[in-house]
């Protein structure tokens, strides 16, 4: 589906690069709109046939966050007759900045408009249009009045060509908003202006004396930000950590005139709860892991148990009954291992695969060769499925080996074939096990088998997983086992 965003971009004849601009200046726009307390829309010309009167689109708005909006309705998408917005007509005309009122349909007076032109090279492009009440037109508070200087000072640059930055750093960071504090410096960085927020953030930081007149460096606070941006006239972001648990993130934008940096306005945003957070899952992964590691490796030591003892024995159901159970331990110890690897709850079930097909190599009993191969894959898997499936094709793939070819004559020996296939898609995960040997005994029924190796995996698969299982003959001999879970556990 189109968003109007979208269609409102695709009706102007402005080349990538200039939209490329004009997306940059959406990034930080919203700055804009909390400096001036005011509502933002981004106007471009409409691409329009030649006898057709020329319009205008709305390719953008942005409401303040700390000032009621004066416009509720969502206007990006719409176009307007430029006849109609004259103010916005004759800015993208003139390249200069066009204030005047226009009547408020909703308001039911006249509001205050300035049109700000939106220069990329040496073309206007654009026409930002602030909308804004009287009520804030005249600025009361220490703090509105610097909010209106640097706004006024950055719309300076808008209509230069000098803002939005070129290279401005398209971070997946979240610009930090003006509420968050905001700190005004001259070219040297000394502090001008510092919004309570800010005071409250270098509080946070240790710092309590007065802010005005000095730099941070004076400051103690070692933000190299405030320097490289004013050096290299480019934006610059920042984590400023101060003693182990206070994380500050520190947002410079150089403010500029012709070309060079006469001061910066400085976004600070405390970010400690964030970063603390970020640091609890990354141990808390790490911790999970851990468990799993330790988890395979009681595993492992339970299966070196389980055949120590089963070579004490003689040779007889006792014995074999343990290394059986020696190989199911271990084929759960390879989920956990893997897992112990992979910190997400998801298991590339295709490596299990390859070491569940080794495990039964090796415990070919029969003297005729077993070739066991693997088609398809199943990908990521979760946990909680990966382990239910890995023993019941353990236990699969160890009949094959065991029984399909047991007792075929040397005279007839040839290389048995085991095929695993595996496929996840739509409708769940499919899972096939096949062997052409001798076929299962008449009259077998899985559903009535109380054997154990069958009775877990009936078990695993239908009561554990709701999924189903088939097992008969192959076509042209052997045994065929047909597994398939519904798609609510394929995530
Ligand atoms: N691929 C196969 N080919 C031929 N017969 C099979 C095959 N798979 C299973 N069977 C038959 O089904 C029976 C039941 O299998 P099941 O895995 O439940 O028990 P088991 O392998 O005998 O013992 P265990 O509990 O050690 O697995 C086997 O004894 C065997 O006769
Ligand atoms: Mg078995």
């Amino acid at each position: 589906m189109t968003t109007p965003a979208e269609l409102a971009f695709s009706s102007t004849d402005l080349t990538p690069s200039e939209l490329a601009h004009l997306q940059r200046l959406f990034r930080s726009w919203s700055i804009l709109a909390d400096l001036s307390f005011s509502d933002l829309l981004l106007v471009v010309p409409a691409s329009t046939l030649s006898d057709e009167e020329p319009r205008l689109v709305v390719i953008g708005q942005i409401r303040p966050n700390n000032r009621p909006t004066m416009l509720v309705q969502d206007l990006v998408g719409q176009t307007v007759l430029r006849t109609s917005w004259s103010l916005s007509a004759t800015a993208l005309e003139r390249g200069e900045v066009v204030r005047g009122a226009v009547h408020h349909p909703l308001i039911g007076e006249s509001v205050p408009v300035e049109n700000i032109p939106v220069r990329f090279g040496d073309r206007v492009i654009a026409v930002m249009v602030r909308v804004y009440s009287r009520a804030v037109a005249t600025p009361i508070s220490l703090y509105e009045k610097n909010y209106f200087d640097v706004f006024g000072r950055l719309v300076a640059m808008i209509a230069a060509g000098e803002f939005p930055f070129a290279q401005e750093e398209v971070g997946t960071e979240e610009v930090p908003r003006v509420g968050d504090g905001f700190v005004l410096v001259d070219g040297e960085g000394r502090i001008e202006f510092a919004s309570p927020n800010a005071s409250n953030a270098f509080h946070r930081m240790g710092v309590y004396s007065t802010l005005e007149g000095h730099t941070f460096t004076e400051l103690g606070v070692e933000a190299s930000a405030v320097q490289w941006a004013l050096a290299t006239c480019h934006p610059v972001v920042e984590e400023v950590e101060r003693r182990p648990d206070v994380i500050v993130l520190v947002q410079c934008i150089p403010l500029l005139e012709h070309h060079a940096a006469n001061g910066a306005v400085i976004l600070m945003r405390d970010v400690t709860d964030v970063r603390r957070l970020d640091r609890l899952l990354l141990s808390k992964d790490a911790a999970i892991r851990e468990v799993h590691h330790r988890v395979k490796n009681n595993l492992q030591t339970i299966s070196s148990l389980l055949s120590l003892q089963a070579r004490r024995l003689a040779s007889g159901d006792g014995r074999a009954a343990l290394y059986e159970a020696e190989r199911r331990v271990r084929s759960i110890s390879l989920v956990h291992e893997i897992l112990s690897r992979d910190p997400s709850d998801q298991v590339p079930f295709d490596e299990i695969v390859v070491s569940l097909v080794r495990m039964a190599e090796d415990s070919v009993v029969s003297p005729q060769p077993v070739e066991i191969t693997v088609h398809g894959d199943l990908g990521e898997v979760t946990a909680d499925i990966a382990t239910p499936l890995a023993v019941t094709l353990a236990e699969l793939l160890q009949n094959a080996v065991e029984h399909a070819f047991a007792g075929s004559r040397s005279a007839e020996r040839r290389v048995g074939h085991v095929e695993v296939t595996l496929a996840h898609g739509p409708e769940g995960l499919e899972v096939t096990v096949s062997d052409d040997g001798k076929g299962l005994e008449p009259g077998f029924d899985i559903e009535r088998t109380t054997s154990l190796g069958l009775s877990i995996v009936r078990d695993l698969i239908v009561s554990q997983l709701s999924g189903s299982i088939t097992m008969g003959a192959a076509e042209g001999g052997g045994t065929l086992v047909e597994i398939h879970l519904p798609p609510t556990h394929v995530r």
